[in-house]
């Protein structure tokens, strides 16, 4: 049988499929669907330090073949969220990421250094990239600059793995993601959402209050691809894929164009048990086509 471990340098997971932030709730909503220990990880909606409602309804709008969502990183703040990951800890040894997200640098750093104590915490995934926030939102991950000054900051007063989750919206992902990893990220993960608009043509106004939207799903899975292989081009630390992954088929996809491991997102809204399907898959799939290990075909793309 395949060896389906993915190797992120700091950290072996037992398979590449890490169900994504904001898709997934905080894990425990799943265990009525399956062990959560199938999983190759799992990562938390977004916190940020305080207790937040998020956006007014419409949240969510379906596309044909994607997902609009403009949620607004509603939550229960990181001591709230402390609570809840000692509670999913208990049902569960799968590596629990982090999603971080913050207003101002000293905001990312203070939620961040909250889970740094927390030996349930195995990585912080700092979200930089917030394309549902309009007020008191930073997103650092629109300039090189901004990226580097961050991540460093955390970097340099936290003790965990850091994953940096940059943003698809931004004309050179390759310089941000290289600024990341210079300021210290351990790893990169891309994509978040693309920026979508959604009209109605009766009110003759915007879907969503915040005008724009985040579009995931198997819409923009050629633009994440297209994205992962850029970045992992252009750094040395692993690259996380992330972007309308439905099929074992898909994850592979990722994995050959230079990702160590991937998210699913969409995916677990649409079928709650479609990250076990899809690394069932991934053997299957690895089996037939002879592939014995991840690691044989990470960024073989023949050219
Ligand atoms: C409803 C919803 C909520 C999300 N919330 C977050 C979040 O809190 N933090 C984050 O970094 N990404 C968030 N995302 C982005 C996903 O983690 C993922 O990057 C994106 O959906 C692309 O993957 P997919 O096409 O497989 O869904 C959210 C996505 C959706 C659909």
């Amino acid at each position: 049988m395949a060896d389906l471990t993915a190797d992120l340098g700091f950290i072996k997971l037992k398979n590449p499929v890490i169900p994504a932030s904001g898709t997934f709730g905080y894990g425990g909503e799943f265990l009525r669907f399956f062990d959560l220990d199938l999983l190759g990880a799992f990562v938390m909606k977004g916190v940020y330090l305080e207790e937040r409602e998020g956006n007014d309804p419409p949240r969510i709008r379906e596309t044909y073949s994607g997902l609009l969502n403009s949620i607004g990183l509603a939550g229960p703040g990181a001591e709230g969220l402390t609570t809840i990951i000692r509670d999913v800890a208990l049902k569960t040894s799968t590596p629990i990421i982090v999603n971080v997200c913050g207003g101002s640098d000293e905001e990312y750093l203070a939620v961040a250094s909250i889970f740094d104590d927390m030996e349930e915490v195995a990585m912080l995934e700092l979200n930089i990239s917030c394309p549902n926030v309009r007020e008191g939102g930073s997103c650092p991950a629109q300039s090189p600059h901004d990226t580097g000054r961050v991540v460093k900051l955390v970097k340099e007063n936290t003790k965990k793995p850091l994953i940096v989750k940059l943003s698809p919206n931004v004309s050179d992902i390759a310089a941000i993601a290289g600024s990341a990893e210079e300021a210290g990220a351990d790893a990169i993960s891309v994509v978040n959402t693309f920026l979508g608009l959604a009209l109605d043509i009766e009110k003759r106004r915007p879907v969503f209050k915040n005008f724009f939207a985040g579009l995931s799903g198997p819409a923009i899975k050629p633009l994440a691809l297209k994205i992962v292989w850029e970045v992992a081009n252009a750094v040395d630390i692993p690259v996380i894929g992330i972007g309308g992954i439905m099929t074992g088929r898909d994850v592979l996809e990722f994995i050959l164009a230079g990702a160590a491991a991937v998210q699913t997102g969409t995916v677990n809204i649409v079928e709650p048990t479609g990250s076990v399907r899809i690394i069932n898959e991934t053997m299957e799939l690895m089996d037939q086509l002879k592939i014995k290990s991840l690691e044989e075909i990470r960024g073989g793309l023949k050219i």
